[in-house]
């Protein structure tokens, strides 16, 4: 039944792997995500065409193809050839399988990201860069030195959702043996017969994670409206 928890004593150890994996899965990627959305989004904002162009053509991409999909390239296709060591970081993490994973999270993820890199740039007042430009600065150095500090407090709470979207997707690592919280599930319900409740278990705990994250995103984001009538 759904809550027949008899694992745990067993197999409780497996399962907080799993959640440390995920976690470590969703950190991570976010992190890698940041410098390459960044550059995207100014791709997007670029005089250039074919600039714009390219920056679209990758967030298109993305966008449109499934994840899994995405993963399952990346991870038979490109690491194949390099074939990474079986080494194991911090006693759990199988490089060989975790860099694949958080690379093709990463790339997919500063897609996104870029997109609200972008919107966060486009919410900074237009006379924000039109002073800092009458001032002498460069075009570079306006949004350098005074678009873009104003946009990274608009983007934060996004990338923080950001942050919580990945938690949740990361479990299509499991396809590829990672051991993050769903394959923990999967592979408990295999050893154990118990073919429900390692599920509910970690529906659980995804859900202990992302709802309290949420709520804390959804209250800084009220604070921060309120700080900006003042
Ligand atoms: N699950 C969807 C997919 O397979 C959405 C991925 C969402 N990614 C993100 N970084 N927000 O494409």
């Amino acid at each position: 039944d759904f809550f027949n928890f008899s694992f745990l004593p067993k197999y409780g150890t497996a399962f907080v792997r799993g959640i440390e994996y995920t976690l470590l899965l969703a950190v991570v990627s976010v992190l890698l995500a940041i410098l390459p959305a960044l550059g995207l989004a100014l791709m997007r904002l670029s005089r250039k065409k074919p600039v714009r162009w390219l920056s679209g053509a990758y967030i298109a991409v993305f966008r449109s193809t499934p994840m899994l999909v995405q993963l399952s390239i990346i991870y038979y296709g490109l690491f194949y050839a390099i074939s990474l060591p079986r080494l194991t970081l911090f006693g759990f993490v199988d490089i060989s399988r975790f860099i694949p994973g958080v690379v093709a999270l990463a790339l997919n993820s500063s897609a996104y990201v870029a997109e609200i890199f972008r919107a966060g740039i486009l919410a900074v007042d237009k006379g924000q860069a039109e002073a800092a430009r009458s001032l002498g600065l460069s075009q570079w150095q306006s949004m350098r030195l005074v678009v873009l500090p104003q946009a990274v407090k608009n983007v934060l709470p996004a990338l923080a959702n950001e942050m919580v979207t990945m938690v949740k997707e990361s479990s299509i690592c499991s396809v590829l043996g990672m051991a993050e919280m769903m394959f923990a599930a999967k592979t408990i319900a295999g050893s154990t017969g118990i073919s429900l409740a390692p599920y509910t278990l970690a529906a659980l705990v995804y859900f202990c994670i992302n709802y309290p994250a949420s709520k804390g995103i959804e209250a800084i984001e009220r604070r921060m409206r309120r700080g900006d009538k003042q």
